[in-house]
């Protein structure tokens, strides 16, 4: 199915996922607004060269890829009024939940005056749908598994998990006061090229390469439900092909925390598969072809221990059915890691 005649604007557009959404909309031959503040808290070359590709796939000049902060609230403003944008998709954000310890202050301009700024334009601008991303870290102190979306989220272990919760509190009373169609989605630690260097993929696959040492957290008594990049993006493109509506049969006295009288869904997108820490290092080990230098250490503060989607309300409302194996996903990933790395566009994902 394709998206016709819709203007998109994408938040986060130079970022991991921003980056191949767009490119996926491309496919559609949608116009597609992207925009990002291209930061350093990781290398923006990596950033750059995401962009470059899609100018290389955009034949037909669908896409403009500006340099805005969601914190400017006027120049954000001045995106809504020229493009006029049917469809949101937001996934700007101050990522990362160790980094939330030591800078703070950069998850609340992104995560929460960014994202209020992000709810205003779509108030203002009658947007049709937004749809945003929150985060498996929601489930925070939660140790049921698999996380479902009926479980309660009200203990984050990071100030990056509150932040991603709050932006779904935020985002239900805006569709409940605005009637703004939305959809959050909880992704679940996404991998793949042109992925993250502050995750641990390109972080053990850096390392592997030039032979360094490897942290291995809780002594490898660690699990997460890795989702390939291409399975993201069909939820979210799916997702941007069907609106919420309010629940007509929402039932106040017991509410289902994933769905409501307003127009407002949530949803784990992840691959029901959980790896645990050593297999996924001694996978990536086989596709180097080097073995890792494994230093053990204890819990880091904010990390839960274990992540596990359960899919099943995704599935009943896109029929969304990740297709990319683990094994498949990590040999894609460790032929990009070492071509794109080879070429030297830059040595270290730092
Ligand atoms: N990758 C994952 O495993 C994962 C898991 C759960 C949730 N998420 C969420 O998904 C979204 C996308 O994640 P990603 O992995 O692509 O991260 P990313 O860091 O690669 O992309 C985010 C992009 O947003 C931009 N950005 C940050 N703050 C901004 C601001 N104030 N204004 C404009 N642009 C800004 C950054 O420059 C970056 O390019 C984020 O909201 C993240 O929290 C990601």
């Amino acid at each position: 199915m394709k998206l016709i005649n819709k203007k998109i604007l994408v938040t986060g557009a130079a970022g991991f996922i921003g980056a191949a959404l767009v490119e996926r909309f491309l496919e559609d031959q949608v116009k597609i607004i992207g925009i990002d503040n291209f930061n350093d808290y990781y290398n923006p070359l990596l950033k750059q060269k995401r962009v470059e590709n899609i100018e290389r796939k955009d034949k037909k000049k669908l896409c403009k890829i500006l340099n805005i902060n969601l914190k400017d609230k006027n120049n954000l403003n001045q995106i809504f009024e020229d493009y006029k944008p049917d469809i949101v998709v937001n996934l700007a954000a101050q990522a990362g939940v160790r980094y939330s310890l030591e800078n703070p202050d950069t998850y609340l301009e992104s995560n929460l005056l960014g994202f209020l700024n992000v709810l205003e334009g779509c108030r203002n601008f009658n947007v049709e749908h937004l749809i945003y991303a929150s985060s498996s870290s929601v489930y925070g102190g939660n140790k049921i598994m698999p996380f479902s979306e009926d479980h309660n989220v009200d203990h984050p272990l990071s100030l990056y998990a509150a932040t991603k919760k709050s932006n779904e509190m935020l985002a239900h009373s805006y569709s409940h006061l605005f009637k703004i169609p939305s959809t959050g989605l909880r992704f679940f630690t996404v991998y793949g090229p042109f992925g993250r260097p502050d995750m641990a993929p390109m972080i053990f696959a850096d390392a592997i390469l030039n032979r360094k040492p490897i942290n291995v957290f809780n002594n490898g008594d660690m699990s997460r439900d890795f989702t390939f990049i291409s399975d993201i993006v069909d939820a979210v493109h799916k997702c941007c092909l069907k609106k919420p509506m309010s629940n007509k049969n929402f039932f106040e006295n017991r509410p289902e925390p994933s769905t409501s009288f307003a127009p407002h869904r949530i949803f784990n997108v992840g691959s029901n598969n959980p790896i645990n820490l050593i297999s996924f290092i001694e996978k990536l080990e086989d596709e180097l072809g080097i073995s890792a230098i494994k230093k053990m250490k204890p819990m880091q503060p904010g990390d839960v221990k274990s992540t596990f989607a359960d899919i099943t309300k995704l599935s009943k409302w896109i029929n969304y059915r990740p297709s990319t194996s683990f094994d498949k996903g990590i040999h894609l990933f460790a032929n990009w890691y070492k071509d794109y790395f080879k070429s030297n566009y830059y040595r270290k994902p730092s």
